[in-house]
């Protein structure tokens, strides 16, 4: 596929037919991915193929509550999770909920499952000691998420970026294998979607970009 198709196209893909995606289809995808950059070229990262049914069950089931509070914090207008603005919703005001299964069924259901972990000893954080939360660490990781995505989508399959049962991290890291030092960055579920979108809802340049300052003159209009 033409690369300017596959970005404006790659979608997030929860649903999926019972074709099997190929072992050679994710090794190729791998392959592509590797080339990703990270801080320092780093490469921090590691995919594990989740293939065990109850790994599988353990991880929709660390969904499930963080799950729920996502439903509640949008529900009370909330941006979900957002790094500056206090939540309303707890754990104990969103149990009630029912288990939103559309943010769970896919660790159950795709067809592969992947879940990209990154060595933190090898990751890059140039703002881990500014007083806010960090984001400069995700990006030695998610080029090479979106990647494995963008590749899914080149190959005629689809996925989702995942997070939501990091929420549970603790939890899930002995079920992993992970040491102290690794952190989980996604869930990949990937299968032949369902449906594929074409047209993704996304704002116009013009609305984020602009000349020399946050607040100056709109670009690309
Ligand atoms: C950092 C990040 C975390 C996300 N976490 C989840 C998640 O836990 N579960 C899920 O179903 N989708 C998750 N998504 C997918 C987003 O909901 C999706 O990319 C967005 O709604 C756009 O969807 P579209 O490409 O189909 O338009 C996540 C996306 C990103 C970038």
């Amino acid at each position: 596929m033409d690369i300017s198709e596959v970005i404006r196209s790659t979608f997030a893909a929860r649903q999926f037919t019972d074709d099997p995606v190929p072992d050679d289809v994710l090794v190729r995808m791998l392959e592509h991915a590797r080339f990703a950059p990270s801080g320092g070229n780093r490469q921090g990262w590691h995919v594990i193929v989740v293939r065990d049914p109850e790994i599988r069950a353990a991880i929709a089931q660390a969904a499930e509550r963080p799950a729920k509070r996502y439903v509640a914090m949008q529900q009370a207008g909330e941006g979900p999770w957002n790094a500056v603005y206090p939540s309303s919703v707890t754990d104990e005001s969103a149990a009630h909920l029912p288990s939103p299964r559309r943010l769970m069924d896919p660790y159950l259901n795709a067809p592969v499952l992947l879940a990209v972990v990154v060595d933190l000893g090898e990751v890059a954080s140039v703002d881990k000691e500014l007083d806010r939360v960090g984001v400069i660490s995700g990006g030695s990781i998610y080029p090479f998420v979106w990647s494995l995505l963008l590749m899914a989508r080149n190959e005629g399959y689809g996925g989702t970026l995942t997070t939501i049962p990091v929420a549970n991290e603790p939890d899930l890291k002995p079920i992993l294998g992970l040491p102290d030092h690794y952190a989980i960055a996604a869930f990949l579920p990937i299968g032949k979607p369902v449906k594929q979108l074409t047209k993704l809802k996304r704002g116009p340049v013009d609305g984020f970009t602009t000349i020399d300052r946050l607040d100056g003159e709109s670009f690309g209009g």
